[in-house]
């Protein structure tokens, strides 16, 4: 994103940009240790598989740094709480598991406490280098599957703020724009929490692409009047099998393309595939609290005593799934094999 990072890792504390407070106000906050980073994803500030995987690595690096140890065996118990603490903050988006995972191992392979520490930094700056690489690299790949002229759909935000990188449902659309290619977009609000409202249009008009923001339930109707050429959206985990889960409505939407014949695109690091999943049926979805639902930006609209559901992620079968972007290729059906190729 032009003029500040979404993640900057400062030495002694992270720097982040608030989303919860985008598009009004851009506030910046200073997280000093490992709650606080993990509160800052539990309440969104900080978001977007990809971005969640960042923070946590950071978070680590950044807590790693202040434990006193007299062994490395000290070292490793003491880093454990604080592995639990950040893998607690959101349960869906496997980004989170996958860079605190990667971050263990280097500590366990590290050679003493001060060695660790430095490596520690060093790989939580890897992981961030290496998914901005794998945004651009997928967003090239998927950039190609869009025509001079479409107009595209997307649910809730995969762009530079979901991401601390290039993107990768909007980083296709911004690569596209790049090559020469004439888009629109239509983003859905994305309710209850307005990701799409709030960040994709903010995200979208800093990028100078035409952007037309509806609610989610008008997206049937544009895609049946034929305003829609594609439908392409992030993801939180995608399972071996193809099933992707993503922001609650993205099933409606992958439904209703796949009724009109509209194809429906994922774009996603390989980092967001969870093989050891066989099916989206064994994906955790996070519960969030009901009041989201009932109140909008703190605003109650339902009446006080309303009961409300508030599941933040849906599964989409991969039925319905014409393609899956990913740095290393783009898998269609049989999603088994071919994403089992792509790993390799
Ligand atoms: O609850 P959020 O805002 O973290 O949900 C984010 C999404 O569902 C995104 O579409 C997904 O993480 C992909 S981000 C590249």
């Amino acid at each position: 994103m032009e003029g500040f990072k979404i993640i900057e890792w400062l030495g002694d504390r992270i720097k982040i940009i608030d989303q919860t407070e985008l598009p009004h106000k851009e506030v910046f906050l200073e997280l000093r240790d490992c709650h606080e980073v993990a509160d800052a994803i539990k309440k969104l500030c900080i978001r977007g598989a990809p971005d969640i995987g960042v923070a946590a690595a950071y978070g680590f690096a950044l807590a790693a740094q202040g434990i006193k140890a007299s062994s490395k065996a000290d070292f490793l118990t003491k880093l454990r709480p604080i592995s639990e603490t950040l893998a607690s903050s959101r349960p869906t988006a496997v980004n989170l598991f996958w860079a605190l995972e990667r971050m263990n191992k280097v500590a366990h392979s590290g050679k003493n406490v001060s060695q660790i520490k430095a490596a520690l930094i060093t790989e939580a700056q890897c992981i961030e280098t290496e998914n901005d690489e794998a945004n651009r690299r997928l967003s090239e790949l998927g950039a190609a599957l869009i025509q001079d002229g479409f107009t595209i759909l997307t649910h809730c935000n995969a762009g530079s703020l979901a991401t601390a990188g290039y993107g990768t449902a909007l980083g296709v659309i911004k690569m596209a724009k790049e090559q020469g290619k004439k888009v629109k977009v239509y983003a859905n609000e994305t309710r209850p929490l307005l990701q799409g409202a709030r960040l994709t249009v903010w995200e979208l008009l800093k990028e100078n692409i035409p952007v037309t923001l509806i609610t989610d339930s008008m997206a049937g109707y544009f895609m049946n009047k034929g305003v829609i050429n594609c439908v392409i959206v992030g993801a939180d985990r995608i399972a071996a099998n193809g099933d992707v889960a993503n922001k609650i409505g993205t099933y409606t939407m992958a439904v209703l393309a796949t009724e009109n014949g509209i194809p429906f695109y994922v774009a996603a690091p390989m980092s967001t595939i969870d093989f050891s999943l066989s099916s989206g049926a064994d994906i955790p979805i996070e519960e969030r609290n009901p009041d989201e639902v009932t109140h909008i930006q703190g605003i109650r609209i339902a009446p006080k005593g309303a009961k409300a559901a508030n599941p933040a992620f849906d599964v989409t079968p991969h039925c319905y799934v014409s393609a899956i972007i990913t740095e290393k290729g783009v898998a269609r059906e049989p999603y088994v094999e071919k994403m089992k190729e792509l790993a390799k």
